[in-house]
């Protein structure tokens, strides 16, 4: 007797928790809809599935959560592109008990942006679309939106600024732990004194796929943007850290 009536209980409360979910779902699109924002997708509606898994996975960095494998997915994806829009999906939102999860480059380590800590419902607003840069060069400043990706940067200050060209460049090194240990150090010596257009930085690992001797060994990886030509970068390093 005991038993069922657990069983009852539990069954009672699956169909509350999956009528709750399905009609704040539906509540949310109208919501959305009422308020001119069309760019969403729910997981619910099966017509629109790949487009869903699309953009849902479009930023999700750590594989350990591929939409595949993840068992927590959002209710509904939206991405707003005006700040009125963005402004109505959080307040629709609210209406529809979802909570939000605001995602701009989905880098999250513990893909904060994109999953859920918890059952509760939940909706994944991405800002993709809110990428706008506005370049003041008299000021000397810019207003980007959390969208905006840093191709998308470089490429408005180079619009309103002018400037050429800018290089970038990723050089691999592996060896012996001596080997590493020597370019670091000179690294660590020589990086921080190169002219403010250079940016250079040094990322040591073990067994990593840049070395690809047996015992898996050391390698380090420098990364390096330049705001100016190719001509320049190459002479700068040349000059001060050939190795
Ligand atoms: C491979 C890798 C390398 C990294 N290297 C570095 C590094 O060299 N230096 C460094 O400092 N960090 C590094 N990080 C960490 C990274 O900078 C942080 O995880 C950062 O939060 C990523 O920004 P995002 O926009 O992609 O975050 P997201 O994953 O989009 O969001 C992170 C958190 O912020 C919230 N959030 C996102 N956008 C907004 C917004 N517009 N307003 C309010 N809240 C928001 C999200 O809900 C989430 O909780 C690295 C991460 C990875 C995966
Ligand atoms: C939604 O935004 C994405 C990303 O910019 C875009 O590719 C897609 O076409 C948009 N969809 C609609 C229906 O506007
Ligand atoms: C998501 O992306 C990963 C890696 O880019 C891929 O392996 C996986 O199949 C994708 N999943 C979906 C549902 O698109």
């Amino acid at each position: 007797m005991e038993h069922l009536h657990l069983l009852l209980l539990s069954l009672s409360l699956l169909i509350t928790s999956t009528t709750t979910t399905s009609s704040s779902s539906t509540d949310f699109a109208s919501c959305l809809k009422s308020n001119n924002i069309n760019n969403f997708t729910l997981s619910s509606d099966t017509t629109t599935t790949s487009s869903f898994n699309h953009f849902l996975n479009y930023s999700i960095q750590n594989l350990r959560f591929n939409p595949d494998s993840s068992p927590l997915k959002p209710v509904a994806l939206v991405l707003p592109d005006t700040l009125r829009r963005l402004r109505a999906t959080v307040l629709c939102s609210r209406r529809a008990s979802l909570t939000i999860r605001l995602r701009s480059g989905g880098h999250s380590y513990e893909g904060l942006s994109y999953v859920s800590s918890g059952p509760d419902p939940f909706v994944v607003v991405d800002m993709m679309n809110l990428n706008r840069v506005r370049v003041s060069p008299e000021t000397r400043t810019a207003w980007v939106e959390a969208g905006a990706t840093l191709g998308e940067t470089y490429f408005a200050i180079h619009d309103s600024a002018g400037r050429d060209s800018v290089t970038g460049f990723v050089i691999n090194r592996a060896g012996s732990t001596r080997l590493v240990t020597q370019l670091v150090h000179k690294w660590q010596r020589v990086a921080h004194r190169l002219p403010d257009e250079f940016y250079l930085s040094a990322f040591v690992g073990a067994g990593l796929p840049e070395y690809r001797g047996e015992p898996p060994g050391l390698s380090v990886t420098f990364k390096g943007f330049y705001q100016g030509g190719i001509r320049e970068a190459v002479e700068v390093l040349a000059g001060r850290f050939p190795s």
